[in-house]
């Protein structure tokens, strides 16, 4: 028999979607998109529920994604009362914020999980400690509901890194840039020397013109 209790987030701003119930005893999570919730506030965009909830299957079921260990394991999934269970192996990683994480190579695992999302080609765009947890050592994420096909939304990707994890690691957050922008030159820092090349060479063609 599965003992469910209603969970509620401590955290604010977080949780504005679905409903969540744990089985600690069975090590269960089970989230239900029915216009509830699990935070403060008023849920939004319920009437998103379906297709969100559909999304959110997608990416589950998607044959790398599902099989990778950087999610948590899918136990059931119930269309009809939108209701998806999986594995529940404790807390969110917001919950060890900012310095209680019990595992000492966290931004090295983001990136590793990071990258592993972009060779799938899913950009999951809410990376917030919100929506990871840890299975042992192991970072693992959930709350799929978000996620679009790489290329569509990488700059919303990248835009999600700065805003969701920059707190954490900065550096890290320039890392995950760099996976969705590898083409892209990084900002290039003020060079005077050149500047001054190129002016000095201006004012000689001037120079030449005038005689
Ligand atoms: N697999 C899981 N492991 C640990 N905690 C979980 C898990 N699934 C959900 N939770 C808890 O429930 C909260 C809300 O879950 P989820 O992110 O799926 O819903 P949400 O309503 O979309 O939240 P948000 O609005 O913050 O994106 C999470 O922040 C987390 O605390
Ligand atoms: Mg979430």
């Amino acid at each position: 028999m599965n003992k469910w209790t209603k969970y509620k987030t401590s955290h604010e701003g977080v949780g504005t979607f679905v409903s969540v119930w744990l089985d600690e005893d069975n090590g269960l999570v089970k989230r239900t998109f029915d216009g509830d919730h699990c935070g403060e506030g008023v849920s939004k965009r319920t009437s998103k529920a379906d297709i969100l909830f559909k999304n959110e299957i997608y990416w589950l079921t998607h044959p790398e994604l599902s099989e990778s260990k950087f999610l948590p394991e899918l136990i059931d999934i119930d269309e009809e009362s939108r209701t998806i269970i999986q594995r529940y192996y404790g807390p969110n990683l917001l919950d060890y914020y900012p310095d209680k994480f019990p595992i000492s190579n966290l931004s090295e695992q983001i990136l590793e999980m990071y990258k592993f999302f972009h060779e799938v080609g899913v950009n999951k765009l809410n990376g917030a400690l919100s929506n990871m947890s840890l299975n042992g050592d192991q970072v693992i994420a959930f709350d799929f509901k978000w996620a679009r096909p790489a290329p569509k939304a990488n700059a919303k990707e990248v835009k999600a890194f700065r805003k969701w994890l920059t707190k954490l690691d900065p550096d890290l957050v320039e890392e995950l840039v760099k996976i969705k922008s590898p083409n892209l030159p990084r900002k290039k820092k003020y060079n005077g020397l050149v500047v001054m090349d190129r002016t000095a060479e201006l004012y000689r063609s001037l120079q030449k013109k005038k005689t």
